[in-house]
């Protein structure tokens, strides 16, 4: 298919309201009888110890079952899906001392836009909906490709950012589609391209604090430094396909009030000092402003962090794709940490991470985390893999959440720990089973963590109601039986530390089990 074609045909499938519906179930997926949620089933293998916490991901793509934000632990348990939705970066961070979830909800576009439209959300830990941050068109005169209706996007945050800071505020990054001369690159002179910029806001109120162009810095940043990616003669020509040559996906904040950002196309990342000009740029191949140490070189990349920042001595780590849609399956993709030195103008390699039993190419998206005691956990972006390093480098778990490359991903993935109280009851599912004459009792608790018993009460009427069973928790949905079919009222409590945390609403069993 010809590229204009394909991309009308995939903007018909995306922007039709609700998210893609699964074309293929193949990779399986966990079910309950309390619950709704439906999971996918984890293919883990651990090699060593991991830290603890549980895993956070999103679920999207063409083959995804449910496209959701999932909290799942090693075991292949369930702690907490979403409701269903278009979503990207899904994490805990603290914000003004309290653990938060944040992530992206919106629309996304599929390559070769890669961008996406909507808000970051904020919830607390009782998975309460605290703040949306959000800019719309009228606030910041931004335009989107021609094929979306304006009037239909309530918020223009893309998915790429929603970083919160030490200063409690929130990094974001944009796309605004705008004319530009494309001739330095042999495009049109009239072109259009998607812009990126960035942004500080203020979490609770969105007020914009700081705000940047990569458009408005082109005399610092030149259209025709961009590397190889789709080629412009496809590209630029009208406000439905604009030139994306930017394509910023990270923005980090340093101590002295910079920022620093990665662009995939440029296969640079960026300082950029608090008055917007550019401090420096460091190059994945020629270095830009640095002299890279010989085992040091990225494309493509990821998720840039500043890990530590002591006078001239920057660490950074990125996720390094090292492939895009034109060039694929040559480097295997690779987590890097390395050392910036803004005196000498050096920049060197301090670790890498891969698992050479177990290559990866991903193409699109991915992160690199740092837990605090010094394991690294990777998202693997357009591949849908976790794997978590031990600080030697070697492989301690990889847990794969679909088949192949593209079909299923999760733009970045964490292990975090979390403690959730969720405000929505327990579920409790009975039914009788006529054969071993036993009445069943499936209870969940979406979202809750600390639970470590259930209490299942069975009567006849709703203020005689006994203690029939008193289990364990056994995973996200734990099963009780009870002899016998003479319980025509069930609730079952939550008990967390011999305290009940949790009650269920009353239901009666179903007939039968099948
Ligand atoms: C925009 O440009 C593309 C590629 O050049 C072309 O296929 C498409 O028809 C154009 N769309 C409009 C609305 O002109
Ligand atoms: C679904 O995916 C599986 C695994 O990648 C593949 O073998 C199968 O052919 C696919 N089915 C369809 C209908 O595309
Ligand atoms: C599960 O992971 C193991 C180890 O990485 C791999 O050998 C196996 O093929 C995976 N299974 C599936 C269904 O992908
Ligand atoms: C998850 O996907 C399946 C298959 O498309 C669908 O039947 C189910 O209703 C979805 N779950 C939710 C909560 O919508
Ligand atoms: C944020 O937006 C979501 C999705 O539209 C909505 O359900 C929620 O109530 C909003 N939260 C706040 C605090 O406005
Ligand atoms: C976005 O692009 C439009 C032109 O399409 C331009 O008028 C506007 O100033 C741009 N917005 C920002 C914030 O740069
Ligand atoms: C089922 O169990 C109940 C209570 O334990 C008992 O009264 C009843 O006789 C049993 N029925 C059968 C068919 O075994």
């Amino acid at each position: 298919m010809q590229l204009s074609l394909f991309v009308t045909y995939l903007l018909a499938c995306f922007l039709q309201a609700q998210p893609a519906s699964a074309q293929n179930n193949s990779w399986p997926w966990q079910t309950y009888k309390s619950s709704w949620a439906e999971p996918p089933s984890l293919n883990i293998t651990k090699s060593g110890l991991t830290s603890p916490g549980y895993l956070f991901f999103d679920q999207n793509g063409e083959y995804a079952h449910n496209y959701s934000l999932f909290i799942m632990s090693d075991d292949n348990e369930l702690v907490w899906q979403s409701a269903l939705g278009d979503y990207s970066d899904f994490r805990t961070q603290t914000f003004e001392g309290k653990p938060v979830l944040t992530f992206f909800n919106g629309i996304s576009l599929p390559e070769p836009y890669g961008w996406g439209h909507g808000i970051i959300q904020v919830l607390d830990d009782s998975y309460t909906s605290i703040y949306n941050v959000s800019l719309t068109a009228a606030e910041e005169n931004l335009v989107p490709i021609s094929d979306i209706d304006p009037t239909q996007l309530v918020s223009y945050i893309d998915m790429h950012e929603s970083r919160i800071t030490a200063q409690d505020t929130i990094l974001v990054t944009m796309y605004n589609v705008t004319q530009y001369d494309l001739s330095s690159v042999g495009g049109p002179e009239d072109g259009w391209v998607a812009d990126c910029l960035f942004y500080e806001l203020d979490v609770k109120t969105s007020e914009v604090l700081f705000r940047w162009s990569a458009l408005a810095h082109v005399d610092e940043i030149p259209i025709s430094d961009v590397q190889q990616f789709y080629p412009v003669a496809d590209f630029g020509r009208n406000q439905s396909i604009p030139y994306g040559y930017f394509h910023i996906n990270s923005v980090d904040k340093l101590e002295d009030g910079s920022y620093l950002i990665s662009s995939r196309y440029y296969c640079s990342i960026f300082k950029i000092s608090t008055d917007g000009s550019v401090e420096w740029t460091l190059q994945g191949q020629t270095g830009g402003d640095f002299k890279l140490d010989a085992g040091l070189s990225f494309s493509y990349q990821h998720d840039a962090r500043v890990r530590k920042n002591e006078g001239n001595i920057l660490q950074i780590s990125i996720f390094d794709n090292a492939n895009s849609e034109i060039i694929s399956g040559v480097d295997q993709t690779k987590g890097i940490f390395m050392t910036v030195n803004t005196e000498t103008m050096t920049a060197t390699l301090d670790q890498e991470y891969v698992n050479p039993q177990d290559s990866v190419y991903a193409i699109s998206q991915g992160n690199v985390q740092l837990l605090d005691d010094g394991h690294v956990v990777m998202g693997y972006g357009s591949t849908p893999k976790i794997r978590e390093f031990s600080p030697d480098g070697s492989t301690v778990m990889t847990a794969q959440f679909g088949p192949g490359d593209g079909l299923l991903f999760s733009y970045r993935a964490y292990r975090l720990p979390w403690v959730g109280h969720p405000t929505e009851p327990p579920n409790v599912f009975a039914c009788i089973d006529q054969l071993s004459n036993k009445t069943m009792v499936y209870m969940s608790w979406l979202g809750a963590t600390e639970h470590e018993a259930w209490k299942v009460y069975t009567g006849s009427s709703i203020s005689s109601l006994t203690l029939a069973a008193h289990v364990k928790r056994a995973g996200f949905e734990t099963m009780a039986s009870i002899p016998g079919h003479q319980a025509p009222l069930i609730r079952v409590e939550a008990e967390e530390m011999g305290v009940t945390s949790g009650v269920s609403p009353i239901v009666s069993p179903r007939n039968s089990c099948v």
